[in-house]
C-alpha cells in the first residue's frame, strides 16, 4: 500500500523563496498610469513597504525568508502531501493523485504565507496598521492573524453581501483583533458615494479594495496589504511548491499535470512555479503540464480580455497588464468567493498568453459534484474554491482510466471548507444552480473601458 501521508520534518521549510520574474518568457509588461498614458507605479509606492515593493519587481531569482517568517511559518509548516488512495479506488482510475493540504494552516488555507512576511515587513519599516479587503473571509482572517502575530492593528473591508453570509469567518477575524466593516462602508468616500447611489449595494471585491486603498492613503502610520495578485504575493506562496518537491522526491514519483484554481493566481503560482523552474532549466524529468481552474461566474481567464485595467472599482490603482472582466464586474452570489475577483495576476496573464499554462472554467454545481466524490472517499470537506482544482484532477483521472494511462496527478487543496458549510448544506438540498458570467456582460465592460481611455488599445498593442 502506498503511504497516504507524506509529511516531513522541519528541515524542508524553504529557506528560499522562488521569483518566477528572471525566467518569464517574456518580460512582464509595465502598469500604466492613466494620466500620462505612460509606463509608473501610480499609488503602488504610497502603500507598500520598501522591502514588499523590492520583491515586487526582483531581478534575483531566489529570495531569503526571514527566519522570524520561517519561525511562525513553523506553526503549521510542512503541511502535509496526501495521496489520495481512497480516491484513486473510488474513480477506478490506474492514476496516481496527490494533493498538497494548506488547510492545517491557523486561519484554514494557503493565505498566512503571504500574511506573515508582509505583516512582518510592515511592522520592520514601522506601520501600525494594516487595511485590507477580504470577499469570503479567507484572506481577511489570515492577514488578521498576521497583524496579531507581528503586534499590528488591522481594519478589514469584506464585502457586504459576504459580512452577512458568512458571519463566523467575521468573527474569526475579530477573534484574531481586527476591525471589520461591511463593504461598500461608511468609512470611506468611495463607500459613501456607492452607497448614497444604492444603500443595499452588496458588494464586490473591486468596491472592497478600493476603500481598503483610500484607508491607507488617508491615514499616517497604515499601509495596504493584499492576498493576491500582486508578484510578491505569488512569490510568497511558492514554500508550497518547493516542499512538494522535497514530499514528491520521497515517494518517487513526479507530476505529468498539476492543478489549482485561480481566484487572482497565488496558490496555484505557489504550487507551480517551483515545477515551472525544473521544466525551463531541463531537471524536469517529465514534460508536466500546468493547468488553471476558474469558475464560469467569473471567467476572466477564459472569457475576459488581456488588456490594461484598474485592479479596483474607484480606479486607484494604475492600470494593469492582466486578464479582466471588468473592474466595475459585481459578481453573482456563487459561493467560491475566492474565485469573484473580476481580473488575474499580470504573471499568470503572461504565462496564459504564452501558453505555458493551459485553463479551464467550470460551474458550481459540477464542481460540488466533484468535492462530493472528494469528501466520501478523503474525509477532507474542501472549500469551494480548491474544488475547482479537485473537479479538474477527477477529470483527468478518469480520462487515465479510459486510456489506461497511470499519469501522476498532483493538486493543491488549499484550503478547508468548515466555514462553508452553507455552501454545501444549498448544495446537498438541490439549490445550488449552474452559472456562467454572460460573454455579452464582458463586452459591455470592455466597450466602457474603451470608452473611458480610448488610447487603450494602442497602449495594449505597444506593451502587451
Ligand atoms: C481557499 C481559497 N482558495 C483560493 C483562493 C483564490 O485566490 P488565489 O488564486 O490568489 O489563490 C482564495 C481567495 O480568497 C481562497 O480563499
Amino acid at each position: 500500500m502506498p503511504s497516504r501521508k507524506i509529511i516531513l520534518d522541519e528541515k524542508i521549510i524553504p529557506k528560499q523563496w522562488y521569483c518566477i520574474l528572471p525566467d518569464l518568457p517574456k518580460p512582464l509588461p509595465p502598469t500604466i498610469e492613466p494620466e500620462t498614458k505612460a509606463p509608473g507605479p501610480g499609488i503602488v509606492p504610497k502603500i507598500f513597504p520598501k522591502q514588499i515593493l523590492a520583491q515586487e519587481m526582483s531581478t534575483e531569482r531566489w529570495i531569503d525568508i526571514p527566519e522570524e517568517v520561517r519561525d511562525i511559518y513553523r506553526l503549521w509548516r510542512p503541511t502535509p502531501l496526501f495521496r489520495a488512495v481512497g480516491l484513486e479506488k473510488a474513480l477506478k482510475t490506474p492514476a496516481k493523485i496527490y494533493y498538497k493540504y494548506e488547510g492545517v494552516s491557523p486561519p484554514g488555507s494557503h493565505k498566512p504565507n503571504t500574511a506573515i512576511p508582509q505583516a512582518y515587513y510592515n511592522m520592520k519599516e514601522g506601520v501600525e496598521r494594516l487595511s485590507t479587503e477580504t470577499g469570503a473571509g479567507q484572506w481577511g482572517s489570515s492577514i488578521a492573524f498576521g497583524a496579531m502575530m507581528f503586534g499590528l492593528k488591522c481594519t478589514v473591508y469584506m464585502v457586504r453581501v459576504s459580512y452577512q453570509q458568512k458571519p463566523y469567518r467575521r468573527s474569526m477575524m475579530e477573534a484574531y483583533g481586527a476591525k471589520v466593516y461591511p463593504s461598500p462602508s461608511n468609512q470611506t468616500e468611495s463607500g459613501r458615494a456607492l452607497l448614497k447611489e444604492d444603500a443595499n449595494n452588496s458588494g464586490s471585491l473591486g468596491i472592497a479594495i478600493s476603500e481598503a486603498i483610500e484607508d491607507a492613503l488617508a491615514h499616517n502610520g497604515v499601509n495596504y496589504s493584499i492576498g493576491s495578485v500582486f508578484n510578491h504575493v505569488l512569490l510568497h506562496q511558492t514554500v508550497i511548491g518547493l516542499e512538494c518537491k522535497e514530499q514528491l522526491e520521497v515517494a518517487g514519483d513526479y507530476p505529468d499535470v498539476i492543478y489549482g484554481c485561480i481566484g487572482g493566481g497565488s496558490s496555484f503560482s505557489g504550487l507551480f512555479w517551483p515545477f515551472y523552474h525544473d521544466k525551463i532549466t531541463g531537471k524536469a524529468p517529465k514534460d508536466v503540464r500546468f493547468i488553471a481552474t476558474e469558475a464560469t461566474a467569473c471567467p476572466k481567464v477564459t472569457k475576459g480580455e488581456y488588456t490594461y485595467d484598474h485592479g479596483d472599482t474607484a480606479k486607484l490603482t494604475p492600470l494593469v497588464p492582466m486578464h479582466t472582466i471588468g473592474h466595475d464586474f459585481i459578481p453573482a452570489p456563487i459561493h467560491a468567493g475566492g474565485l469573484r475577483y473580476h481580473g488575474m495576476a499580470p504573471i499568470i496573464s503572461s504565462l496564459v498568453s504564452q501558453n505555458k499554462i493551459q485553463t479551464k472554467a467550470y460551474n458550481q454545481t459540477e464542481v460540488f459534484d466533484a468535492a462530493k466524490i472528494f469528501i466520501q472517499s478523503e474525509g477532507i470537506i474542501p472549500a469551494p474554491e480548491p474544488a475547482h482544482a479537485i473537479k479538474g484532477a477527477v477529470d483527468e483521472a478518469l480520462r487515465c482510466k479510459e486510456t489506461g494511462e497511470e499519469k501522476v496527478i498532483v493538486f493543491l487543496l488549499c484550503g478547508h471548507g468548515y466555514f462553508d458549510m452553507k455552501a454545501y448544506d444549498d448544495y446537498l438540498s438541490g439549490k445550488l444552480l449552474p452559472y456562467e458570467y454572460p460573454a455579452e456582460k464582458v463586452e459591455e465592460s470592455m466597450r466602457k473601458l474603451r470608452k473611458l481611455y480610448p488610447w487603450i488599445d494602442e497602449v495594449k498593442k505597444k506593451f502587451i
